[in-house]
């Protein structure tokens, strides 16, 4: 079902590498087994799954890519990627709405993400960024690049859904240069209790509508449990949004040099 392929693509002046596991492919179609009359209606409507995985797949990252490319997010990421340096892995790199961001000192960019849909979607910006930019299509609990291979790692509003998202930090500490640093803006754990509260009552829903995300997750403990040191954290709501979608974790981390 997911068998791992890889093909590229030719945008513009620039080649853009795609490897994938075939994410967005639906996995089969299943349908109930039944006879007569009843079969007949059956075979009309697809089972649930089937449903949230297109949902999911094919719709949410156009809802993604038009939600997060408003004022105030886009001011989240210009704040968070303005020191960033060098080779970047950005982790979660969706429909590629950081490329704008990155200053001069940037020299490539590789994007970690398992939605083909969203990487179609990035084609246009990664064509006109004018640094090198490589997609690799898979999850990023298991990125296949080499130790110490990058200079700085990009996680913007990623950490929330990645499935295990302790596994995908240890990735990303492992494919960090010692010295090297991890720029991040997420949402997760408010400190008001009141809100907290009323993130864990909305997790599943939130889980639902938007593939996985999580609201109540406790960032900066979960980046110092991989191994990172804290350089820099702060705290504050998102504008425009509600308190218990728009607690933030503003930092930078780094990987100690010994
Ligand atoms: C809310 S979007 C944010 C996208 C982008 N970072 C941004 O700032 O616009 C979350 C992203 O995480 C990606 N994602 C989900 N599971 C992932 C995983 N296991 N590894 C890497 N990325 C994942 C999704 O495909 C989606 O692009």
């Amino acid at each position: 079902m997911h068998s791992a392929r890889r093909s590229s693509n030719t945008i513009g002046p620039k080649r853009l590498a795609v490897r994938s596991v075939g994410h967005d492919e639906p996995a089969s179609l299943s349908y109930p087994v039944a006879v007569g009359p009843t079969a007949a209606v059956l075979t009309l409507v697809p089972d649930r799954s089937l449903i949230m995985g297109f949902y999911e797949t094919r719709l949410l990252p156009h809802i993604i890519n038009v939600a997060m490319n408003t004022k105030a997010v886009n001011e989240e990421r210009r704040r968070c990627l303005e020191n960033v340096r060098g080779t970047v892995l950005e982790v979660g790199f969706g429909t590629g709405l950081n490329l704008l961001h990155y200053p001069r000192t940037v020299t490539k960019v590789v994007g970690v993400d398992p939605s083909n849909t969203s990487a179609r979607l990035a084609r246009k910006r990664i064509a006109a960024s004018s640094f090198p930019v490589e997609i690799i299509g898979l999850p990023a609990e298991k990125i296949p690049v080499a130790d110490a291979s990058f200079e700085s790692i990009v996680s913007t509003f990623t950490l929330c859904t990645i499935p295990d998202v302790a596994s995908a930090l240890l990735e990303m500490r492992r494919a960090l240069r010692p010295g090297g640093r991890l720029y991040f803006v997420e949402h997760g754990r408010a400190e008001d209790p009141k809100v907290e509260r009323w993130q864990e009552r909305l997790n599943a829903i939130e889980q639902a509508v938007f593939g996985g995300c999580n609201l109540n997750r406790p960032i900066s403990a979960l980046i110092q449990q991989a191994g990172f040191e804290m350089e820099r954290l702060e705290h504050s709501y998102l504008k425009g949004a509600p308190k218990f979608a728009g607690f933030l974790y503003r930092g930078v981390a780094t990987r100690s040099a010994s």
